[in-house]
């Protein structure tokens, strides 16, 4: 089989042309919905191609970036189902290119409604066509947001012919729409700054891998990075006068990002995860702010990791300051979605709280559940004041210690405990649901722990292995140890176990890399190329049309892509030795490719 490729594809390449519509050496990623090729062999592309079409001025912008990277990468394949050496990189025959007998001149786009905005559930579907006698690739869609990935895969299918030359190697024609309207990464810029230009760099990979939201964790108890011009004492708890993002920043990278077709939905974490910024503008309404923070001293822990830090709920100024923060950051954002934290609250926190103990003292029978009630019964009419406005809270506020009961059911929950069994949960109590489940989709899992003075790697022997301590079999200070593959996220069947009522529910996936111990210089390699595996799993999910797991056929589609996000300026870190992409499956641990079964 494998075999039979090759020489098909090698074939192609040399200019003796080989009717199979499996010679193809483009491996698309995220893999189209319906993708069939064509037989009649490569057609050239011309040096120009012409957009016809173009209803808007983002999409004939984004035409002109795809154009302007296929001309100037004339992309070879880096990894296909053929050996890269004997392609066309360094072609050992001299030009024999058959002229395909139509050249490709013009895409002929047609967009239903180019005005539709890019908000949740925007239709983001697309067709692509390119027959063996038309000069022209006709795209349509039905939003400007459907063009965009169309040209995101023109772009991978326009590739070098190994002389100068740009090819498509058959006809094809590809009929695609995501499987989920919500595909995410995540950004912390609180644990660490992360630089505009490196949040660009994000945003590219995301384009390119077709996912369309931005969920960006701006702040944390560590710090606070955003430029307030109603309460400008807040960024006094930035890292640095340089590491503040002012409110023209923002707003660039949201332009950037919609010209891209990514959504940025903004988190300003509540009531917990709240100390910089917030405390500068009035003491009173942080509780435990620079307590002592661990559990090695029960009594005193305050916090699940340094620094403490929770908005007093029961302080009424504390929501006058909420309420301007939050209707600044309103007027910022353009996103009908807003993600309003509320998870890890910590009730030892409280002990330092005297209006809080206070309260428990006048009613014995309250509890820190009422007390996560009365957040929620106080901030979310604030939040709700915005037309159209929905909300993202973690799952915490509702299935965590303490918890409030009665949390509207139009809250979207953002899931990240307990696996199938928490989006089971969530589902059936009938809130929508973001899948970022720890133990598949956590992207800074497995780099260790980073809290200092832990006499616990002080060990000097590995012990039986059936007793593993922390350095030795154990999850070695990382909670959500180990580390989490591209493999581990793409094969995530995260509605396992939903009727389908409640898998409707499910809105979609995000990968967060929360950022202790990533900035500018790692963001991109910690995200990359792991985030496409997510992209794929959930545009066109993780299995072939027999329903059987394509993880195996990802290989080659990812390791290719890896090396096309490099090619377009995203650090994205290898996979694997580059023998294993040159030398398809070479380095496959099963010889048996059916080893992952359905
Ligand atoms: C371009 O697309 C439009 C709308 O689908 C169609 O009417 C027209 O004939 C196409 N033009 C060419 C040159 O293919
Ligand atoms: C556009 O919308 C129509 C009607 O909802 C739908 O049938 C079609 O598949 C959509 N996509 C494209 C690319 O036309
Ligand atoms: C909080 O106060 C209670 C009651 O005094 C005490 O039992 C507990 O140890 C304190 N700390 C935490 C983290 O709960
Ligand atoms: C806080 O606000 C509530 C409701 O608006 C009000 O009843 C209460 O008196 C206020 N408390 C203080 C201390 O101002
Ligand atoms: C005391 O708190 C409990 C639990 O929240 C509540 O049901 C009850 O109404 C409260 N009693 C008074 C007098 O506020
Ligand atoms: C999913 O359903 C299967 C079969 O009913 C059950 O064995 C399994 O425990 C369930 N998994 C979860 C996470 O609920
Ligand atoms: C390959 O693996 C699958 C799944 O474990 C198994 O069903 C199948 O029998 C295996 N094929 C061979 C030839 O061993």
């Amino acid at each position: 089989m494998h075999f039979n490729r090759i020489v098909q594809v090698v074939t192609a390449i040399t200019g003796v042309l080989v009717s199979t519509g499996e010679a193809v050496a483009v491996n698309p990623l995220p893999a189209p919905r319906s993708i069939t090729w064509g037989t009649t062999g490569p057609k050239q592309v011309a040096g120009f191609l012409v957009l016809r079409g173009s209803p808007n001025q983002i999409v004939s912008e984004a035409w002109n970036r795809a154009f302007q990277t296929i001309t100037t990468l004339k992309w070879v394949p880096a990894a296909t189902e053929a050996p890269i050496a004997t392609y066309a990189v360094f072609p050992t025959t001299p030009a024999k290119v058959k002229r395909a007998p139509s050249l490709l001149i013009e895409v002929n786009l047609s967009v239903k409604d180019g005005n539709a905005p890019l908000q949740h559930d925007v239709d983001e579907s697309y067709t692509l066509d390119i027959t063996a006698n038309s000069p022209v690739i006709s795209i349509t869609a039905n939003t400007t947001w459907g063009a965009l990935h169309a040209f995101t895969t023109l772009q991978q299918l326009i590739i070098s012919d190994g002389h100068g030359g740009l090819i498509v190697e058959q006809p094809v024609s590809i009929q695609d729409a995501p499987l989920y309207p919500y595909r995410g990464i995540m950004i912390d810029s609180g644990r660490n700054f992360i630089s505009v230009p490196k949040i660009l760099e994000q945003i590219d990979g995301m384009a390119l891998s077709k996912l369309n939201v931005l969920h960006w964790h701006l702040d944390d108890a560590q710090s606070w990075p955003v430029e307030m011009k109603t309460l400008p004492m807040m960024t006094k708890d930035a890292y640095a006068p340089s590491q503040i993002f002012t409110q023209s920043d923002i707003k660039n990278v949201i332009a950037y990002a919609q010209a891209r077709g990514v959504r940025v939905i903004p988190e300003v974490d509540m009531p917990g995860h709240a100390s910089s910024g917030w405390k500068q503008v009035d003491p009173s309404i942080v509780a435990c702010a620079d307590s002592w923070w661990s559990n090695d001293n029960w009594p005193l822990h305050t916090a699940v990791e340094p620094n403490p830090g929770q908005l007093e709920i029961l302080n009424n100024k504390t929501y006058e300051v909420v309420e301007k923060v939050y209707d600044e950051l309103s007027g910022l954002f353009t996103d009908n979605f807003f993600h309003v934290g509320a998870d890890e609250l910590q009730e030892g926190c409280y002990n330092l709280s005297t209006i809080t103990q206070d309260w428990f003292a006048a009613n014995s029978s309250r509890t820190y559940d009422d007390l996560a009630q009365y957040w929620v019964d106080n901030a979310v009419p604030i939040f709700k004041k915005p037309a159209n406005r929905r909300l993202i809270m973690w799952e915490d506020i509702y299935l965590s210690t303490p918890h409030a009961s009665n949390v509207p059911k139009d809250i979207i929950m953002q899931t990240w405990n307990n696996g199938l069994a928490n989006i089971k949960t969530l589902a059936s109590d009938g809130y929508d649901i973001i899948v970022s489940s720890a133990d598949f989709f956590y992207l800074d899992c497995g780099f260790s722990g980073w809290v200092t003075n832990d006499p616990r790697y002080d060990v000097m022997s590995n012990p039986d292995p059936s007793t593993p301590n922390f350095n030795y079999l154990a999850d070695g200070g990382s909670w959500c140890a180990p580390y989490k593959t591209w493999q581990r996220i793409y094969d995530y069947d995260f509605t396992d176990n939903l009727t389908s009522t409640e898998a409707a529910h499910v809105l979609g996936a995000e990968v967060p890399l929360w950022s202790e111990q990533v900035d500018d210089t790692v963001v991109s390699s910690k995200m990359w190329p792991r985030a496409a595996a997510l992209a794929e799993l959930v545009w066109s999910g993780n299995r072939n049309a027999a329903g059987v797991k394509r993880t195996t056929e990802l290989t080659q589609r990812i390791l290719n892509f890896r090396e096309y996000l490099v090619a377009n300026g995203v650090q994205a870190t290898p996979l694997v030795p580059k023998y294993c992409l040159q030398h398809p499956h070479a380095c496959d641990l099963y010889y048996n490719q059916s080893a992952i079964s359905p």
